[in-house]
């Protein structure tokens, strides 16, 4: 019987994971099918219990819930842990095992596909939330020379701040900053990621003009059909390169099913077709 696993989620009717697993056991010959899982806002455990209980191996985990399956698991990956938020579950026979990939997924998408190297790089990331708490230390072990963590309201940020402990015990010149205003503006940077969700209202971020000038690279943790608002605002105030997140995603996706599979596929031609589906549906 095949291996089952599947995203649970609220909203997940939009998640394109169901898809991009069914390419990668074609690709590998895996045994897995990938379902889709709808919790209501208060079952999420139930939801996890009773896919467990029916066979499942393992489950990604989105929006709103990531945090909630932090607090699931039994083992926690080190990058889970740095996140606090978990959104890849394996179900083993000594306990439920949570790790977090989307880090992972977005440093490979920029050194791999993006060609960007990442380490001796001078990196702002615009938002303090939990995407921008998932790649924190992923990035730090990238060896980025500098991540500067800039965030519209202090107190997001000050809570950031307090789970990055052993990211500053890490050595490189760390900092974040409580407000996005000005204070890093015209300082520099190799790359500007955005971690916020201004995006979902098709806005680009707040933040001084200043800091995207003579960037080489700005990357957009979401997707779209169309460069998203924060890719047009870089473009616009002279980054040389914009992306979005859609390699991420892809990436993410993999490290999952090397999770669960011990398995690596390959991503390059997922991508590719993930992009022509997307472009064809605008
Ligand atoms: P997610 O899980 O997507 O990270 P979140 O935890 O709610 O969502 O965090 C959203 C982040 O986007 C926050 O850092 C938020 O900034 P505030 O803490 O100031 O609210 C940031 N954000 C949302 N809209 C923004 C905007 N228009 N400009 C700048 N930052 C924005």
């Amino acid at each position: 019987m095949s291996d089952r696993c599947a995203v649970v989620g609220n909203p997940v009717g939009h998640s394109r994971s169901p898809a991009i697993h069914a390419q990668f056991a074609r690709q590998t010959g895996e045994d897995i099918v990938y379902e889709r899982i709808a919790a209501p806002l208060d079952g999420f455990v139930a939801a996890v219990e009773s896919f467990r209980a029916s066979g499942g191996r393992g489950l990604n985990v989105t929006v709103p819930f990531k945090v909630e399956a932090f607090a699931y698991c039994r083992h926690r990956s080190k990058r889970a842990a740095a996140a606090g938020a978990v959104n890849t579950l394996a179900f083993r026979e000594d306990g439920v095992h949570g790790d977090n990939t989307d880090g992972v997924g977005l440093v490979r998408d920029v050194e791999q596909r993006l060609g960007f190297r990442l380490a001796g790089a001078r990196v702002l990331m615009l938002g303090a939330g939990g995407a921008a708490r998932g790649v924190l230390a992923p990035l730090l072990d990238a060896g980025v020379a500098r991540l500067v963590v800039a965030n519209r309201t202090a107190a997001r940020a000050l809570e950031l701040a307090a789970l990055a402990g052993d990211a500053r015990a890490s050595g490189c010149g760390f900092e974040v900053l409580a407000s996005s205003a000005s204070a890093q503006a015209g300082e520099g940077f190799d790359l500007v990621v955005n971690a916020t969700s201004a995006g979902l209202d098709d806005a680009a971020p707040e933040v001084d003009d200043a800091v995207y000038a003579g960037a080489p690279l700005a990357y957009d943790m979401v997707y779209g059909a169309r460069p998203t608002a924060f890719m047009r605002q870089a473009a616009a105030r002279g980054c040389a390169r914009v992306s979005d997140g859609l390699g991420m995603l892809v990436e993410q996706a993999a490290e999952s099913f090397f999770v669960w599979r011990g398995v690596r596929p390959q991503t390059g031609p997922v991508y590719r077709l993930l992009r022509e589906e997307i472009g064809a549906q605008a």
